[in-house]
């Protein structure tokens, strides 16, 4: 029987675990690697705060997530096959790692932000079209 995720050191490694996958991914691994050319130290802590705070309401993250999508959006396309495999290896971690109300809560909340980000870049890209007309 698997835990539900209950502490900092669970949402570690799930981040951890997930960013594993992320970084071996053929789809996803350059967006990360090559084209964010990202800072893996700053980036899985920033991560693990978001997490804490979805799950366990710790006020820890500050961040502004909609704007890092937006900017990395306009460099490469975000495409709806990009989400899907992110939501795929998310919510694989999640069920590989815990099973409880909070790793349930892990999953609905990861399907629903990547709706989220993936309507708002959808407008943002309309907005700069019309803008550039
Ligand atoms: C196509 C799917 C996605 C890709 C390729 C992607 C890629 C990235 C990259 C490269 C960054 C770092 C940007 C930078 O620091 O310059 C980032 C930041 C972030 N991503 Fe995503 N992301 C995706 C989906 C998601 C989803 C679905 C969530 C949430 C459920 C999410 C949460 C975050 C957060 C919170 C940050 C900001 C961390 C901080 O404040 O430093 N991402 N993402």
């Amino acid at each position: 029987m698997k835990k539900d995720i209950e502490n900092r050191a669970d949402i570690e490694l799930l981040v951890n675990t997930f960013y594993e996958k992320v970084k071996a991914d053929k789809q996803l691994g350059f967006i990360f690697e090559e084209i964010a050319q990202i800072n893996w130290s700053a980036h899985l802590p920033a991560m693990c705060n978001f997490w804490e705070n979805i799950l366990f309401y710790t006020g820890s993250y500050t961040g502004n997530p909609m704007n890092l999508h937006k900017h990395l959006d306009q460099i490469t396309r975000l495409n709806d096959a990009n989400f899907d495999q992110w939501n795929k290896l998310f919510l694989g971690t999640v069920n590989e790692l815990f099973e409880g109300e909070k790793a349930e809560m892990a999953g609905s909340r990861a399907i629903s932000i990547s709706k989220i980000i993936k309507q708002k870049l959808s407008d943002h890209r309309k907005g700069d079209t019309a803008s550039d007309l």
